[in-house]
Protein backbone atom coordinates (compact mmCIF):
# COMPACT_ATOMS: atom_id res chain seq x y z
CA UNK A 1 0.00 0.00 0.00
CA UNK A 2 1.35 3.50 -0.91
CA UNK A 3 1.90 5.32 1.96
CA UNK A 4 -0.09 8.99 2.57
CA UNK A 5 1.68 11.67 0.76
CA UNK A 6 3.13 13.26 3.81
CA UNK A 7 3.72 9.85 5.37
CA UNK A 8 6.63 9.13 2.58
CA UNK A 9 10.03 8.84 4.22
CA UNK A 10 13.15 8.14 2.34
CA UNK A 11 15.05 7.79 4.97
CA UNK A 12 16.03 3.80 4.69
CA UNK A 13 18.54 2.65 6.45
CA UNK A 14 20.87 0.10 5.49
CA UNK A 15 18.87 -0.05 2.19
CA UNK A 16 22.50 -0.62 0.51
CA UNK A 17 22.75 -3.60 2.31
CA UNK A 18 19.45 -5.47 1.52
CA UNK A 19 19.28 -8.18 -1.13
CA UNK A 20 17.53 -6.65 -4.39
CA UNK A 21 14.00 -8.47 -3.02
CA UNK A 22 14.13 -7.05 0.39
CA UNK A 23 15.11 -3.63 -1.19
CA UNK A 24 11.84 -3.94 -3.71
CA UNK A 25 9.51 -4.51 -0.70
CA UNK A 26 10.36 -1.67 1.07
CA UNK A 27 10.35 0.44 -2.11
CA UNK A 28 6.60 -0.64 -2.31
CA UNK A 29 6.03 0.87 0.97
CA UNK A 30 6.85 3.84 0.15
CA UNK A 31 5.30 3.99 -3.44
CA UNK A 32 2.71 1.31 -3.72
CA UNK A 33 4.10 -1.08 -6.48
CA UNK A 34 1.76 -3.97 -8.29
CA UNK A 35 2.90 -7.01 -8.90
CA UNK A 36 3.70 -6.07 -12.57
CA UNK A 37 5.50 -3.22 -11.56
CA UNK A 38 7.76 -5.82 -9.47
CA UNK A 39 8.10 -8.10 -12.30
CA UNK A 40 9.22 -5.56 -14.56
CA UNK A 41 11.48 -3.54 -12.24
CA UNK A 42 13.26 -7.48 -11.83
CA UNK A 43 13.05 -8.92 -14.98
CA UNK A 44 12.06 -7.28 -17.95
CA UNK A 45 12.51 -3.30 -17.73
CA UNK A 46 11.96 -2.59 -21.36
CA UNK A 47 10.14 -5.47 -24.07
CA UNK A 48 11.71 -5.57 -27.44
CA UNK A 49 8.25 -4.93 -28.65
CA UNK A 50 7.77 -1.55 -27.44
CA UNK A 51 11.38 -1.18 -28.03
CA UNK A 52 10.73 -1.80 -31.84
CA UNK A 53 7.95 1.12 -31.26
CA UNK A 54 10.26 3.88 -30.01
CA UNK A 55 13.13 3.45 -32.53
CA UNK A 56 14.44 1.85 -35.79
CA UNK A 57 16.33 -1.43 -36.75
CA UNK A 58 15.41 -2.64 -33.29
CA UNK A 59 17.51 -5.73 -32.72
CA UNK A 60 17.47 -5.76 -28.50
CA UNK A 61 16.89 -4.13 -25.87
CA UNK A 62 20.39 -2.80 -23.31
CA UNK A 63 20.22 -2.47 -19.52
CA UNK A 64 21.24 -0.11 -17.12
CA UNK A 65 21.08 -0.08 -13.77
CA UNK A 66 18.33 1.63 -12.05
CA UNK A 67 18.96 2.89 -8.39
CA UNK A 68 17.25 5.00 -5.82
CA UNK A 69 19.35 8.06 -4.41
CA UNK A 70 17.48 7.96 -0.75
CA UNK A 71 17.30 10.70 1.94
CA UNK A 72 15.80 13.78 0.01
CA UNK A 73 13.81 16.20 1.48
CA UNK A 74 13.11 18.79 -1.16
CA UNK A 75 10.46 21.85 -0.42
CA UNK A 76 9.64 19.73 2.53
CA UNK A 77 8.58 16.54 1.17
CA UNK A 78 10.33 13.25 0.67
CA UNK A 79 11.62 11.71 -2.38
CA UNK A 80 13.70 8.63 -3.64
CA UNK A 81 15.21 9.55 -6.95
CA UNK A 82 15.13 6.89 -9.39
CA UNK A 83 18.75 7.17 -11.11
CA UNK A 84 19.74 5.52 -13.91
CA UNK A 85 23.59 5.24 -14.24
CA UNK A 86 26.27 3.14 -15.20
CA UNK A 87 28.37 4.97 -13.05
CA UNK A 88 29.64 3.61 -9.91
CA UNK A 89 29.38 5.60 -6.33
CA UNK A 90 26.62 8.22 -8.14
CA UNK A 91 23.82 6.88 -6.17
CA UNK A 92 25.50 6.42 -2.91
CA UNK A 93 27.01 10.08 -3.08
CA UNK A 94 23.80 11.94 -3.78
CA UNK A 95 22.29 9.72 -1.02
CA UNK A 96 24.76 10.22 1.79
CA UNK A 97 24.96 14.07 0.71
CA UNK A 98 21.15 14.37 0.79
CA UNK A 99 21.08 12.88 4.26
CA UNK A 100 23.13 15.12 5.68
CA UNK A 101 21.26 18.00 4.09
CA UNK A 102 18.07 16.47 5.76
CA UNK A 103 20.00 16.23 8.87
CA UNK A 104 21.73 19.87 8.93
CA UNK A 105 20.03 21.93 6.76
CA UNK A 106 17.31 22.83 3.97
CA UNK A 107 16.89 22.07 0.37
CA UNK A 108 14.34 24.23 -1.74
CA UNK A 109 13.39 23.81 -5.40
CA UNK A 110 11.06 25.58 -8.03
CA UNK A 111 11.01 26.20 -11.64
CA UNK A 112 9.03 28.63 -14.39
CA UNK A 113 6.42 27.97 -16.38
CA UNK A 114 6.86 25.33 -19.22
CA UNK A 115 7.83 27.70 -21.54
CA UNK A 116 9.62 26.25 -25.05
CA UNK A 117 10.93 28.25 -27.67
CA UNK A 118 10.59 27.24 -30.80
CA UNK A 119 12.98 29.13 -33.99
CA UNK A 120 11.83 29.79 -37.51
CA UNK A 121 14.50 30.84 -39.62
CA UNK A 122 13.70 33.43 -42.76
CA UNK A 123 16.31 33.71 -45.64
CA UNK A 124 16.54 35.65 -48.76
CA UNK A 125 14.94 38.60 -47.44
CA UNK A 126 15.67 42.14 -49.08
CA UNK A 127 15.33 43.97 -46.04
CA UNK A 128 14.75 41.60 -43.23
CA UNK A 129 14.54 44.84 -40.28
CA UNK A 130 11.16 45.22 -42.45
CA UNK A 131 10.32 41.60 -42.27
CA UNK A 132 10.49 41.65 -38.79
CA UNK A 133 8.07 44.33 -37.92
CA UNK A 134 5.79 42.61 -40.13
CA UNK A 135 5.89 39.36 -38.52
CA UNK A 136 5.44 41.52 -35.12
CA UNK A 137 2.34 43.23 -36.46
CA UNK A 138 0.75 39.79 -37.19
CA UNK A 139 1.85 38.68 -33.84
CA UNK A 140 -2.03 37.95 -32.25
CA UNK A 141 -2.67 35.77 -35.45
CA UNK A 142 0.43 33.86 -36.22
CA UNK A 143 -0.07 32.97 -31.82
CA UNK A 144 -3.84 32.02 -32.96
CA UNK A 145 -2.71 30.07 -35.59
CA UNK A 146 -0.24 28.30 -33.86
CA UNK A 147 -2.79 27.41 -31.02
CA UNK A 148 -5.25 26.06 -33.56
CA UNK A 149 -2.43 23.13 -34.00
CA UNK A 150 -2.72 21.46 -30.73
CA UNK A 151 -6.34 22.10 -28.86
CA UNK A 152 -5.77 19.59 -26.35
CA UNK A 153 -2.76 21.69 -25.34
CA UNK A 154 -4.81 24.49 -24.99
CA UNK A 155 -7.73 22.85 -22.99
CA UNK A 156 -5.08 21.90 -20.97
CA UNK A 157 -3.90 25.68 -19.86
CA UNK A 158 -0.89 25.70 -22.39
CA UNK A 159 -0.45 26.97 -26.02
CA UNK A 160 1.37 29.94 -27.81
CA UNK A 161 2.28 32.44 -25.48
CA UNK A 162 4.35 34.61 -27.02
CA UNK A 163 6.68 36.04 -30.00
CA UNK A 164 9.81 37.18 -30.32
CA UNK A 165 12.03 38.41 -33.52
CA UNK A 166 16.12 38.42 -34.21
CA UNK A 167 18.21 39.73 -36.99
CA UNK A 168 21.06 38.14 -37.72
CA UNK A 169 24.13 39.25 -39.76
CA UNK A 170 25.48 36.08 -40.99
CA UNK A 171 28.18 34.97 -43.73
CA UNK A 172 25.07 33.53 -45.54
CA UNK A 173 23.38 37.13 -45.52
CA UNK A 174 20.86 38.32 -43.13
CA UNK A 175 17.81 36.19 -41.61
CA UNK A 176 15.25 36.46 -39.76
CA UNK A 177 15.15 34.31 -36.91
CA UNK A 178 11.31 34.24 -35.32
CA UNK A 179 10.88 32.49 -32.06
CA UNK A 180 7.92 31.31 -31.02
CA UNK A 181 7.19 30.76 -27.23
CA UNK A 182 4.76 27.90 -26.40
CA UNK A 183 3.82 26.92 -22.66
CA UNK A 184 3.25 23.15 -23.73
CA UNK A 185 2.62 22.00 -19.66
CA UNK A 186 3.79 18.43 -18.73
CA UNK A 187 5.23 17.61 -21.41
CA UNK A 188 8.74 17.97 -22.84
CA UNK A 189 6.99 19.85 -25.69
CA UNK A 190 9.47 19.06 -28.97
CA UNK A 191 6.35 17.41 -30.92
CA UNK A 192 4.06 20.14 -29.71
CA UNK A 193 6.59 22.68 -30.50
CA UNK A 194 7.90 21.88 -33.69
CA UNK A 195 4.17 21.18 -35.12
CA UNK A 196 3.17 24.83 -34.58
CA UNK A 197 6.63 26.24 -35.88
CA UNK A 198 6.21 24.28 -39.26
CA UNK A 199 2.14 25.30 -39.69
CA UNK A 200 3.25 29.06 -39.03
CA UNK A 201 6.30 29.31 -41.53
CA UNK A 202 4.13 29.47 -44.20
CA UNK A 203 1.97 32.57 -43.38
CA UNK A 204 5.64 33.91 -42.47
CA UNK A 205 7.03 33.53 -45.66
CA UNK A 206 4.26 34.91 -47.46
CA UNK A 207 3.88 38.16 -45.28
CA UNK A 208 8.08 38.61 -45.64
CA UNK A 209 8.32 37.31 -49.21
CA UNK A 210 11.71 35.43 -47.76
CA UNK A 211 11.98 31.51 -47.82
CA UNK A 212 11.25 29.53 -44.48
CA UNK A 213 14.47 27.32 -43.58
CA UNK A 214 14.30 25.86 -40.33
CA UNK A 215 11.57 25.21 -37.99
CA UNK A 216 12.86 23.64 -34.64
CA UNK A 217 12.69 23.83 -31.02
CA UNK A 218 15.44 25.28 -29.13
CA UNK A 219 17.62 23.57 -26.54
CA UNK A 220 18.30 26.24 -24.68
CA UNK A 221 14.91 26.44 -23.18
CA UNK A 222 16.21 30.01 -21.00
CA UNK A 223 12.25 30.09 -20.57
CA UNK A 224 11.90 27.10 -18.35
CA UNK A 225 14.66 27.43 -16.05
CA UNK A 226 14.86 25.24 -12.33
CA UNK A 227 16.45 26.67 -9.86
CA UNK A 228 17.08 24.66 -6.42
CA UNK A 229 18.69 26.33 -3.07
CA UNK A 230 20.54 24.23 -0.46
CA UNK A 231 21.76 25.61 2.97
CA UNK A 232 23.95 23.27 5.23
CA UNK A 233 25.71 23.81 8.47
CA UNK A 234 29.47 22.77 8.08
CA UNK A 235 28.87 20.60 11.22
CA UNK A 236 27.60 18.35 8.97
CA UNK A 237 30.87 17.47 7.36
CA UNK A 238 32.57 16.83 10.59
CA UNK A 239 32.71 13.24 10.10
CA UNK A 240 36.03 10.73 10.92
CA UNK A 241 37.43 13.21 12.74
CA UNK A 242 36.99 15.98 10.29
CA UNK A 243 36.54 19.59 11.13
CA UNK A 244 33.32 20.56 9.31
CA UNK A 245 34.62 24.13 8.54
CA UNK A 246 37.76 23.39 7.27
CA UNK A 247 35.98 20.94 4.81
CA UNK A 248 33.58 23.94 4.21
CA UNK A 249 36.61 25.93 3.17
CA UNK A 250 37.93 23.58 0.79
CA UNK A 251 34.05 23.21 -1.10
CA UNK A 252 34.34 27.40 -1.06
CA UNK A 253 38.00 26.88 -2.53
CA UNK A 254 37.07 24.03 -5.42
CA UNK A 255 33.85 25.73 -6.09
CA UNK A 256 36.53 29.41 -7.09
CA UNK A 257 38.83 27.09 -9.03
CA UNK A 258 35.66 25.99 -11.07
CA UNK A 259 34.04 29.36 -11.18
CA UNK A 260 37.67 30.74 -12.53
CA UNK A 261 38.58 27.91 -14.60
CA UNK A 262 36.80 26.17 -18.13
CA UNK A 263 38.59 23.03 -17.34
CA UNK A 264 37.35 22.48 -14.04
CA UNK A 265 33.53 24.39 -14.41
CA UNK A 266 33.34 21.48 -17.08
CA UNK A 267 34.40 18.58 -14.33
CA UNK A 268 32.28 20.58 -11.87
CA UNK A 269 29.59 20.53 -13.97
CA UNK A 270 29.65 16.81 -14.96
CA UNK A 271 29.55 16.27 -11.58
CA UNK A 272 26.21 18.61 -11.25
CA UNK A 273 24.76 16.30 -14.67
CA UNK A 274 25.64 13.25 -13.32
CA UNK A 275 22.91 13.30 -10.88
CA UNK A 276 20.25 15.07 -13.40
CA UNK A 277 20.89 12.94 -16.42
CA UNK A 278 20.28 9.89 -14.17
CA UNK A 279 17.06 10.89 -13.27
CA UNK A 280 16.20 12.00 -16.71
CA UNK A 281 17.28 8.97 -18.02
CA UNK A 282 15.27 6.91 -15.68
CA UNK A 283 11.80 8.84 -16.54
CA UNK A 284 12.25 7.78 -19.90
CA UNK A 285 13.23 12.44 -20.71
CA UNK A 286 15.52 13.22 -23.58
CA UNK A 287 19.18 13.74 -21.78
CA UNK A 288 20.75 15.12 -25.10
CA UNK A 289 18.38 17.80 -24.91
CA UNK A 290 18.80 18.65 -21.25
CA UNK A 291 22.66 18.19 -21.39
CA UNK A 292 22.31 20.55 -24.50
CA UNK A 293 20.87 23.03 -22.90
CA UNK A 294 23.01 23.09 -19.59
CA UNK A 295 26.38 23.71 -21.46
CA UNK A 296 24.40 26.42 -23.57
CA UNK A 297 23.28 28.34 -20.41
CA UNK A 298 26.49 27.13 -18.57
CA UNK A 299 28.14 29.77 -21.21
CA UNK A 300 25.40 32.86 -21.73
CA UNK A 301 27.57 35.66 -20.43
CA UNK A 302 30.21 34.23 -22.92
CA UNK A 303 32.49 32.19 -20.30
CA UNK A 304 31.88 28.71 -19.55
CA UNK A 305 31.18 28.85 -15.92
CA UNK A 306 29.70 26.19 -13.27
CA UNK A 307 25.94 25.99 -13.10
CA UNK A 308 25.85 26.25 -9.38
CA UNK A 309 27.24 29.17 -7.04
CA UNK A 310 28.33 28.45 -3.69
CA UNK A 311 28.96 31.13 -0.79
CA UNK A 312 28.86 31.47 2.67
CA UNK A 313 26.07 33.22 4.94
CA UNK A 314 26.51 35.42 7.89
CA UNK A 315 26.06 32.50 10.05
CA UNK A 316 29.17 30.82 8.42
CA UNK A 317 26.22 28.29 6.62
CA UNK A 318 27.52 26.86 3.45
CA UNK A 319 25.12 27.75 0.15
CA UNK A 320 24.79 26.71 -3.08
CA UNK A 321 22.11 27.54 -5.23
CA UNK A 322 21.64 26.09 -9.15
CA UNK A 323 19.70 27.50 -12.36
CA UNK A 324 19.78 25.64 -16.04
CA UNK A 325 17.30 25.15 -18.04
CA UNK A 326 15.04 22.03 -17.41
CA UNK A 327 12.68 20.84 -20.77
CA UNK A 328 11.31 17.77 -19.10
CA UNK A 329 8.12 16.01 -19.34
CA UNK A 330 5.85 13.57 -17.39
CA UNK A 331 3.02 12.85 -20.38
CA UNK A 332 4.01 11.76 -23.94
CA UNK A 333 7.29 10.31 -25.51
CA UNK A 334 9.20 7.38 -24.21
CA UNK A 335 7.93 8.40 -20.38
CA UNK A 336 4.66 6.18 -21.54
CA UNK A 337 5.80 3.82 -24.01
CA UNK A 338 9.12 2.59 -21.56
CA UNK A 339 7.32 1.20 -18.73
CA UNK A 340 10.38 1.81 -16.41
CA UNK A 341 10.19 5.32 -16.85
CA UNK A 342 6.45 5.21 -16.12
CA UNK A 343 7.53 3.13 -12.46
CA UNK A 344 10.09 5.79 -11.84
CA UNK A 345 7.72 8.29 -12.34
CA UNK A 346 5.46 6.36 -9.65
CA UNK A 347 8.25 6.38 -7.11
CA UNK A 348 9.34 9.67 -7.40
CA UNK A 349 5.19 10.46 -7.22
CA UNK A 350 5.59 14.01 -8.74
CA UNK A 351 2.34 15.34 -10.03
CA UNK A 352 4.16 17.62 -12.39
CA UNK A 353 6.36 18.92 -15.05
CA UNK A 354 7.18 21.36 -12.94
CA UNK A 355 7.41 19.10 -9.79
CA UNK A 356 9.98 16.73 -11.53
CA UNK A 357 11.83 19.78 -13.16
CA UNK A 358 12.28 20.71 -9.40
CA UNK A 359 13.66 17.69 -8.12
CA UNK A 360 16.41 17.46 -10.79
CA UNK A 361 17.62 20.73 -9.84
CA UNK A 362 17.58 19.92 -6.84
CA UNK A 363 19.40 16.37 -7.59
CA UNK A 364 22.08 18.59 -9.39
CA UNK A 365 22.89 20.69 -6.85
CA UNK A 366 22.99 17.72 -4.08
CA UNK A 367 25.22 16.03 -6.36
CA UNK A 368 27.92 18.59 -7.29
CA UNK A 369 28.08 19.31 -3.30
CA UNK A 370 28.70 15.88 -2.83
CA UNK A 371 31.87 15.38 -5.61
CA UNK A 372 32.83 18.78 -4.03
CA UNK A 373 32.96 17.21 -0.13
CA UNK A 374 34.08 14.15 -1.20
CA UNK A 375 37.45 15.72 -3.22
CA UNK A 376 38.27 18.02 -0.52
CA UNK A 377 37.82 15.14 2.33
CA UNK A 378 38.88 11.65 1.46
CA UNK A 379 39.39 12.53 -2.51
CA UNK A 380 37.49 10.92 -4.95
CA UNK A 381 39.08 7.49 -5.67
CA UNK A 382 38.66 5.71 -2.38
CA UNK A 383 34.80 5.14 -2.90
CA UNK A 384 35.20 4.82 -6.67
CA UNK A 385 37.49 2.20 -6.66
CA UNK A 386 35.67 -0.29 -4.47
CA UNK A 387 32.65 -0.16 -6.91
CA UNK A 388 35.42 0.43 -9.93
CA UNK A 389 36.92 -2.68 -9.02
CA UNK A 390 33.74 -4.90 -8.50
CA UNK A 391 33.16 -3.58 -12.44
CA UNK A 392 36.38 -5.27 -13.61
CA UNK A 393 36.29 -8.23 -11.39
CA UNK A 394 32.61 -8.99 -13.04
CA UNK A 395 34.20 -8.30 -16.65
CA UNK A 396 36.84 -10.90 -15.75
CA UNK A 397 33.73 -13.48 -14.96
CA UNK A 398 33.37 -12.85 -11.32
CA UNK A 399 29.57 -13.04 -9.82
CA UNK A 400 27.70 -12.07 -6.69
CA UNK A 401 30.25 -12.86 -3.73
CA UNK A 402 32.78 -13.79 -5.51
CA UNK A 403 33.15 -10.56 -7.06
CA UNK A 404 33.30 -8.52 -3.94
CA UNK A 405 36.23 -10.56 -2.48
CA UNK A 406 38.11 -10.18 -6.17
CA UNK A 407 37.06 -6.43 -5.62
CA UNK A 408 38.64 -6.10 -2.06
CA UNK A 409 41.58 -7.87 -2.76
CA UNK A 410 42.34 -5.94 -5.44
CA UNK A 411 41.49 -2.68 -3.49
CA UNK A 412 43.75 -4.05 -0.45
CA UNK A 413 46.54 -4.54 -2.66
CA UNK A 414 46.11 -1.29 -4.39
CA UNK A 415 46.59 -3.38 -8.15
CA UNK A 416 42.89 -2.79 -10.00
CA UNK A 417 43.01 -4.27 -13.40
CA UNK A 418 41.77 -7.11 -15.28
CA UNK A 419 44.48 -8.90 -15.09
CA UNK A 420 45.01 -8.89 -11.67
CA UNK A 421 41.02 -9.73 -11.59
CA UNK A 422 41.40 -12.83 -13.42
CA UNK A 423 44.31 -14.24 -11.28
CA UNK A 424 42.68 -13.75 -8.19
CA UNK A 425 39.64 -15.31 -9.41
CA UNK A 426 41.95 -18.08 -10.87
CA UNK A 427 43.21 -18.39 -8.02
CA UNK A 428 40.39 -18.68 -5.69
CA UNK A 429 38.90 -21.20 -8.50
CA UNK A 430 41.52 -23.41 -8.01
CA UNK A 431 41.25 -23.49 -4.38
CA UNK A 432 37.96 -24.44 -4.99
CA UNK A 433 38.49 -27.09 -7.15
CA UNK A 434 41.14 -28.29 -4.83
CA UNK A 435 38.80 -27.95 -1.72
CA UNK A 436 36.20 -30.14 -3.81
CA UNK A 437 38.91 -32.67 -5.11
CA UNK A 438 40.31 -33.13 -1.73
CA UNK A 439 37.04 -33.64 -0.14
CA UNK A 440 36.22 -36.15 -3.23
CA UNK A 441 39.03 -37.93 -2.36
CA UNK A 442 38.32 -38.26 1.75
CA UNK A 443 34.59 -39.52 1.12
CA UNK A 444 35.96 -42.52 -1.23
CA UNK A 445 38.73 -43.66 1.07
CA UNK A 446 36.48 -43.54 3.83
CA UNK A 447 34.13 -45.38 1.61
CA UNK A 448 36.95 -48.01 0.81
CA UNK A 449 37.52 -48.19 4.90
CA UNK A 450 34.29 -48.27 6.06
CA UNK A 451 31.60 -49.62 2.73
CA UNK A 452 28.18 -49.16 3.82
CA UNK A 453 26.33 -51.93 2.78
CA UNK A 454 23.24 -50.67 0.58
CA UNK A 455 19.43 -51.22 2.84
CA UNK A 456 17.08 -52.69 0.36
CA UNK A 457 15.00 -49.62 0.73
CA UNK A 458 17.84 -47.65 -0.12
CA UNK A 459 17.71 -48.81 -3.67
CA UNK A 460 16.26 -47.05 -6.14
CA UNK A 461 12.99 -48.00 -7.31
CA UNK A 462 11.80 -48.39 -10.55
CA UNK A 463 8.39 -46.70 -10.42
CA UNK A 464 6.67 -49.25 -12.78
CA UNK A 465 7.59 -52.14 -10.70
CA UNK A 466 5.60 -50.56 -7.82
CA UNK A 467 2.40 -50.88 -9.83
C1 LIG B 1 32.85 12.18 -11.70
O1 LIG B 1 31.90 11.51 -12.50
C2 LIG B 1 32.34 13.55 -11.33
C3 LIG B 1 33.35 14.43 -10.60
O2 LIG B 1 34.54 14.52 -11.36
C4 LIG B 1 32.72 15.80 -10.44
C5 LIG B 1 33.65 16.83 -9.88
O3 LIG B 1 34.87 16.71 -10.07
O4 LIG B 1 33.13 17.80 -9.31
C6 LIG B 1 33.73 13.85 -9.28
Amino acid sequence: MSQHKDERNSRMPGFYKLPIRERLELLDKFAGLTTEERYVLRREPLRAEDADMMVENVVGVMGMPLGLALNFRINDRDYAVPMVTEESSVIAAASHLAMLVRNHGRLTAECDDSVMIGQIQIVDLEDAELARRKVLNARDRLLQMADEQDPVLVQHGGGARGLETHVLHTDEGDMLIVHLHVDVRDAMGANAVNTMAEAIAPSIEEMTGGRTLLRIISNLSDKRLARAKLVIDPAAFAEHGRDGDVVADGIMKAYAFAAADPYRAATHNKGIMNGIDALVIATGNDWRAIEAGAHAYACRDGNYSPLSRWSRDEEGMLVGEIELPMALGIVGGATRVNRTARIALKILGVKSAGELSSVAAAVGLVQNLAAMRSLVAEGIQKGHMVLHARNIAVSAGAVGELASRVANQMVREGKIGFERASQILQGVLKRAHKGVHDLRVKVEKAGEEHPVEPKDDDSPKDPDEEK
